[in-house]
């Protein structure tokens, strides 16, 4: 028999054996696992460990409202991360109208399951996509339903985000950014559309982006917003280390051969 081997967020131990024992439905280390791990994931995590993708889960590393993230290692021994979208919790509605103008997801019918697995499978894309086209993102892996396991970025400990760890030279950052985004403009012909500060990991000084689920093609139709969105969300950011940028420049920047 398979073990989701884990821990909870305290580093209590918690597995499998835990959810069959009636007696363990009263403690609060049920609720968490509960909470968390509902049958579908269970058995998808089950699938991906028979698949030899991983094997269980090491520990979590971020506990979101739509997603969590956790560490886990291959049958090599190589860590990496698994992100598990939460079917129970998410907001599937916002999900939706965030998907269905991505000419790669028309006709996706607007049910729970079928949205949140599209939603771990477009990360996928977008993450490959991005990586052939040269931008630092973590190297996916595999996706199955509402599971993605992908590169885990780490550099003494989880890679921190930009907005946790500041980089030695902000501006020099601040111009790899940009670099990265109109190489995923121009190459990958995607815009990330949810970058800011929490999305940007800072690893070895030059920043990675990360939770690309949101990223639409540059033919849906509200492409061109979300690119000015996120275009403003950097230079708000990057203003405060005093780096005066202005978004119709940098704008034209990216789009611009
Ligand atoms: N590949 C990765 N390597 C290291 N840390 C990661 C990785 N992916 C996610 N994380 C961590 O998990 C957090 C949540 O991931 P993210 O993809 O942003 O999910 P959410 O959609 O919930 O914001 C990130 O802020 C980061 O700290
Ligand atoms: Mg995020």
């Amino acid at each position: 028999m398979k073990f989701i081997k884990i821990t909870d967020l305290k580093g209590k131990y918690i597995n499998r054996v835990n959810i069959n024992n009636k007696m363990a439905k009263e403690k609060e280390e049920y609720k968490t696992f509960n909470n968390v791990f509902d049958q579908i994931t269970i058995r998808t995590l089950e699938r991906l460990m028979s698949k030899k993708i991983i094997e269980g889960l090491d520990r979590p590393l971020f506990m979101g409202k739509e997603a969590n993230v956790f560490t886990a290692k291959t049958k090599e021994g190589k860590t990496v991360a698994v992100k598990i979208y939460r079917i129970s919790i998410c907001d599937f509605r916002t999900m939706y109208r965030y998907i269905r103008t991505d000419p790669r997801f028309t006709g996706l019918q607007q049910n729970r399951i079928k949205i949140i697995n599209a939603w771990a499978q477009r990360e996928y894309r977008n993450l490959m996509k991005a990586r052939e086209a040269g931008v630092k993102v973590p190297m996916p892996i595999a996706f199955l339903n509402n599971i993605l396991v992908m590169e885990y970025i780490e550099d003494d400990g989880p890679a921190r985000k930009i907005k946790d760890k500041s980089a030695k030279d902000m501006k020099k950052f601040f111009e790899q950014v940009i670099t990265n985004m109109k190489l995923l403009y121009k190459k990958a012909k995607l815009v990330h559309a949810d970058l800011s500060s929490f999305n940007i990991l800072n690893y070895q000084d030059k920043p990675v982006f990360i939770d690309m689920s949101q990223a639409t093609t540059i033919e849906d139709p509200n492409a061109m917003e979300y690119l000015e969105r996120d275009i403003h969300n950097m230079c708000v950011f990057f203003k405060k280390y005093r780096i005066i940028a202005d978004p119709i420049d940098i704008k034209k920047k990216i789009i611009s051969h």
